[in-house]
């Protein structure tokens, strides 16, 4: 426990003190445990770098950073900071078929890996000026990222001490990357929006499997996604990541269900679409699950909603505000008709999604309501008090516990 920072509340994961959702100094912890920390996080798809010399700019926390395929097909990635006096090296979001990068400012340019190659006028000028006689190209390469990728989504990590990606990852949600990435993708589109709210607030989002049929009138109303459904939830051993799935068309009814229901505002039974083609869905994993959400701590998320697959990558910009970005994909033997199915269903998950707004809306009302009571805290016992306690029931908030108890680990609190 540090006092100096945070006094975390004796209940411990099955409370979070809001202090954690506005606190410069816990951002700026999180930064530096959990973003440079012994994490993996998302920075691409290897379908958006197939070829030699692509590239793409993203961000681990605050750290701007390049992922590229090198000259051999070879993964690798850097800090997107000159090694002179730190311009931002490259200022392209994506590309393909470089060489390197020369930095606008005094020309150092860089391979692919991020090895220093050359400084402009480093012999100086008729004997004048230039860099010092024992400088050398190979002390002043690019801070460099480790990169790996699993099941075609690269991640990297800024710590030397992160464990090897697959034992990171794991068999829980390593199944369930395979299960969405099971074949080449092809990649349909991005979206992105700001969310003015702690980031932690939409990782809460991803492992609350409680809310999906209460706050979502499109899933509960049309069917999509119900607590009456089969579904469950599957937590990592170490209880970082977790994925959860629901199948449509599995409805057991209840008393208890419909007692409950018929007081919630989600459930419009009157309600009809115009266009119903927006729910058409057919079970294309053999596994009837029409919604698949798999979470990797500490904040990226895949997704299956109907046809819609995408990842979510969340960046964080300060303590109260948050961008989050949807990748949207299919695969490169998607029949047209599927494709374009695929692009239909992003109206409900994508950042104008009819069930997605959501989400983020309450992302930011929590950032409201938190706001002013940094020594209050959140209430989590939906299912039981321990780390286990609510098993596979998406009527539980044991993914939360879990991330809550995670993040302390990480930050020392
Ligand atoms: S800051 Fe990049 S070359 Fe000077
Ligand atoms: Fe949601």
């Amino acid at each position: 426990m540090d006092d100096a920072i945070l006094t975390w509340p004796e209940e411990g994961f099955r409370r979070a003190p809001y202090r954690v959702l506005h606190d410069p100094a816990i951002y700026a912890r999180e930064q530096e445990r959990i973003f440079r920390g012994p994490c993996w996080h998302f920075l691409a798809l290897e379908a958006e770098l197939p070829g030699p010399g692509d590239f793409k700019t993203t961000f681990i926390g605050d750290t701007p950073v390049v992922v590229t395929r090198d000259r051999d097909g070879k993964l690798a990635g850097f800090v997107n900071r000159c090694a002179h006096r730190g311009n931002l090296l490259c200022l392209e979001e994506s590309g393909k078929g470089r060489d390197g990068f020369t930095c606008v400012y005094h020309a150092w340019s860089y391979d692919l890996a991020g090895n220093l190659k050359s400084a402009a006028f480093r012999k100086g000028i008729r004997g004048e000026g230039g860099l010092p006689a024992d400088f050398r190209l190979a002390e002043h390469g690019l801070e460099k990222l480790r990169v790996d990728s699993y099941a075609g989504i690269v991640f990297g990590t800024l710590s030397a001490s992160s464990e090897p990606l697959a034992d990171y990852v794991g068999d829980t949600v390593g199944f369930a990357f395979r299960r969405i990435m099971h074949k080449k993708i092809r990649i349909l589109g991005y979206d992105s929006q700001i969310i003015q709210a702690n980031w932690k607030t939409y990782c809460e989002n991803g492992r609350d499997t409680y809310h999906a049929n209460i706050l979502h009138a499109f899933f509960a109303t049309f069917g999509v996604s119900r607590q009456s459904q089969e579904s469950g939830v599957r937590v990592d051993p170490r209880g970082l990541h977790y994925f959860t799935y629901t199948k449509r068309g599995t409805e057991v009814e209840s008393a208890d269900y419909s007692e409950t229901t018929a007081g919630l505002r989600s459930v419009v039974s009157d309600f009809s679409l115009a266009d119903p083609s927006l729910l058409a869905w057919q079970d294309e994993f053999g596994d009837g699950s029409s919604t698949h959400l798999t979470t990797l701590f500490p904040l990226f998320m895949i997704q299956q909603v109907s046809h819609s697959l995408a990842v979510r990558q969340l960046i964080p910009k300060s303590p109260e505000r948050f961008e989050l970005i949807f990748t949207y994909f299919g695969y490169e033997d998607d029949p047209p008709a599927l494709a374009e199915q695929r692009l239909k269903h992003v109206n409900l998950t994508g950042s104008a999604g009819l069930v997605s707004m959501e989400d983020g809306s309450v992302c930011e009302f929590v950032g409201k309501g938190t706001t002013g009571s940094p020594d209050a805290s959140s209430f989590i016992e939906m299912g039981g008090k321990g780390l286990e306690d609510g098993g596979a029931s998406k009527l539980s908030e044991r993914p939360i516990r879990n991330f809550w108890n995670c993040y302390r680990g990480f930050m020392g609190l």
